[in-house]
């Protein structure tokens, strides 16, 4: 399937980013397992530890509005090159599916695919803390 559309979603998503401290935009959009679309962007705080990253605030989007199987991300930042998703992203991206597809584009020829599992292997997951993991 192509993934145009879902691309082209993160890319209006960067022009809602508040990044008023980084100067540095992102926008993201996920795909769920039924075809809908949720858009995120960077929410930065002027105390910035709280800042939230654009693909959190996708995939929080799409969880708040019932959707949970995340099957594919699209980040975008108007850079020359691409930018992969920061290492709490990974985590929360990977509580909805470990076999999503990354998809990384910016303003310059660049343009990353990869997947979840390949960003953040032998993770730590829902299933990690399932009754048989538990040492008696
Ligand atoms: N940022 C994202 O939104 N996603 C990423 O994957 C990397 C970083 C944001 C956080 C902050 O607002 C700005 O980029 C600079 O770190």
């Amino acid at each position: 399937m192509s993934t145009a559309v879902l691309e082209q979603a993160a890319r209006a998503a960067a022009d809602n980013a508040y990044a008023p401290y980084s100067k540095f935009p992102v926008g993201a959009a996920v795909q769920t397992a039924d075809g809908s679309v949720f858009t995120g962007c960077n929410v930065e705080n002027a105390s910035f530890g709280l800042t939230n990253c654009a693909e959190r605030t996708a995939v929080f989007n799409a969880v708040a509005a019932g959707h949970r199987e995340i099957t594919c991300v699209a980040i975008y930042t108007p850079t020359a090159k691409t930018t992969a998703p920061c290492g709490a992203c990974r985590q929360v991206l990977r509580e909805f599916g470990q076999d999503l597809q990354v998809i990384s584009t910016c303003d310059g020829p660049g343009r990353s695919e990869t997947t979840l599992r390949e960003l953040l292997p032998d993770s730590f997951g829902p299933e990690s803390l399932s009754k048989p993991n538990h040492a008696e």
